[in-house]
């Protein structure tokens, strides 16, 4: 039986009188300033920061209250998503209330198990396009930078999974250029809410050229689909029927929800992998212990779908690393009205900062948060914790979506590359840089040698 969290008391911020946290925020980077103020005053804190209540959690208890109890008060506010609408407009990550429902009924089956069934063997098929290319580094031993080489995985299947198999190398080169330009526009920002979006950047002209062409480009998928249907997603999304409306999704709507499950899916999933390698040169026993488990489970062959169920060693080791790095590190939400969040009062139009990295790393819940542990997710371990203790898909009815999809997508990855490859490491001492996910500070550069 997991344990009911212990609401905790809301604490104040020890910051100084008006500037509140911002010498803290100068002096160090966001995410060490939150961290610090996470262990130092607790896992629920009123902030200092400009004229408005501002409240930073990082506890299980209030994870739960906003995200699941509660979420009808605490709906996305404009700081960030803001941004993200001009991006995904009505997606699924941006629209609200019966829209917001409506889509998720109409979705949500084409991501259950069973279905992913169906895209196992295309995601298999876009991993290995993508080490094919790795044999060449390998031959010669050439540094490369593995994020990109993981970003190049997740969007050949996040592409592939999509669009299915009639899409041309030119546009995946297309979609490859485009959408990480759009999501760093997205961070850019997002995150800077001191130049209000009325006040045009050089950085909007780019994105509104960005946009008009990935628009086109998806449209003439769109087209396509329509004309031969396959077993991809847009051909599930284009046949899907609102059950209670009898109602099929404009094509306006289709293209709001692919660029949607692009954006979500394609650099939360590379970046999960790409700390993966970071954290694995540095444990080559946890390593040992992987490659034991692909040798009995699988040898050389493949992995299937049926097979990431047997692969428990490697999913634990994948969970340990969001935990570690979680790559959403923090969401904002925003109260409708005055609420009690155990004893503490919230007022209304209070922004709340949900600090998944935090919660992560948070001592109180988590022993030596620091270090790497993948033994922390056997069931034995796991079901003496809060179900809301770790949190990287987020939780309650705005939960990831995609979270079999990328968890599926990271084991079979990870466990194609450990079956055709070593990996060593050569630029150490990465640490985390606060964003919309959660990149190293430097490229994580590496060689390959085949195995
Ligand atoms: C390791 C990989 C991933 C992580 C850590 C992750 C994390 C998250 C989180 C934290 C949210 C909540 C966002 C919010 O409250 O605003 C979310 C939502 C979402 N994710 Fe993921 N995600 C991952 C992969 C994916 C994949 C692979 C897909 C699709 C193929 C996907 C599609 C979505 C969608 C559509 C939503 C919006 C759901 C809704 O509001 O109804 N994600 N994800």
């Amino acid at each position: 039986m997991q344990p009911a969290p212990h609401t905790p008391t809301l604490t104040k911020h020890k910051g100084l009188p008006i500037v509140g946290i911002l010498p803290e925020l100068l002096a160090n980077s966001p995410l060490q300033t939150l961290s610090h103020i996470m262990v130092r005053d607790g896992g629920f804190v009123e902030l200092q920061l400009g004229t408005k209540p501002v409240y930073l959690v990082s506890d299980p208890a209030i994870f739960r209250h906003v995200l699941r109890d509660h979420h009808r008060n605490y709906p996305k506010p404009d700081l960030l998503y803001g941004t993200l609408k001009k991006v995904a407009k009505n997606g699924l990550l941006t629209s609200e209330g019966d829209f917001w429902l409506r889509q998720r009924r109409m979705i949500q089956p084409h991501f259950h198990r069973r279905q992913l069934a169906n895209i196992a063997g295309t995601m298999t098929e876009s991993i290995a396009a993508v080490l094919d290319g790795w044999q060449s580094y390998a031959t010669i031993g050439q540094q490369f930078d593995l994020g990109i080489q993981m970003s190049h995985i997740t969007m050949n299947v996040i592409t592939r999974t999509m669009f299915g198999q009639g899409i041309s190398s030119t546009e995946l080169d297309t979609v490859a250029r485009l959408v990480p330009d759009i999501l760093n526009y997205v961070t850019m920002r997002g995150f800077m809410p001191l130049v209000p979006d009325w006040i045009p950047l050089p950085v909007d002209r780019k994105f509104e050229r960005n946009y008009a062409e990935f628009r086109a480009l998806v449209q003439s998928l769109i087209d396509r689909r329509r004309q031969k249907p396959g077993s991809d997603l847009i051909s599930m999304l284009l046949n899907s029927v609102d059950d209670e409306t009898n109602e099929q999704m404009t094509d306006d709507q289709l293209f709001d929800e692919a660029i949607t499950i692009f954006g979500a899916g394609f650099e939360t999933t590379s970046t999960t992998l790409t700390w993966l390698w970071y954290i694995l040169d540095q444990h080559p026993q946890i390593t040992d212990m992987m490659r034991q488990e692909i040798s009995s489970v699988l040898g050389q062959r493949t992995p299937t779908m049926e097979d990431v169920s047997r692969l428990p060693y490697i999913t634990m080791v994948i969970s340990e690393c969001l935990r570690m790095f979680p790559p959403i590190p923090l969401l904002p939400r925003s109260s409708i009205n005055d609420d009690n969040i155990g004893e503490s009062k919230i007022p209304a139009k209070a922004t709340i900062l949900l600090f998944y990295y935090g919660l992560h790393h948070n001592p109180r819940i988590w022993a030596a948060p620091e270090e790497f542990r993948p033994e922390r997710f056997l069931p034995d371990t796991e079901s003496n914790r809060s179900t809301f203790a770790w949190l990287p898909f987020s939780a309650g009815p705005r939960k990831c979506i995609g979270d079999e999809f990328a968890m599926m997508e990271a084991i079979i990855a990870t466990t194609m590359i450990l079956q055709r490859f070593e990996i060593t490491v050569t630029q150490k001492d990465l640490v985390p840089r606060f964003g919309a996910t959660l990149r190293p500070s430097k490229p994580l550069l590496g060689v390959v040698r085949k195995r």
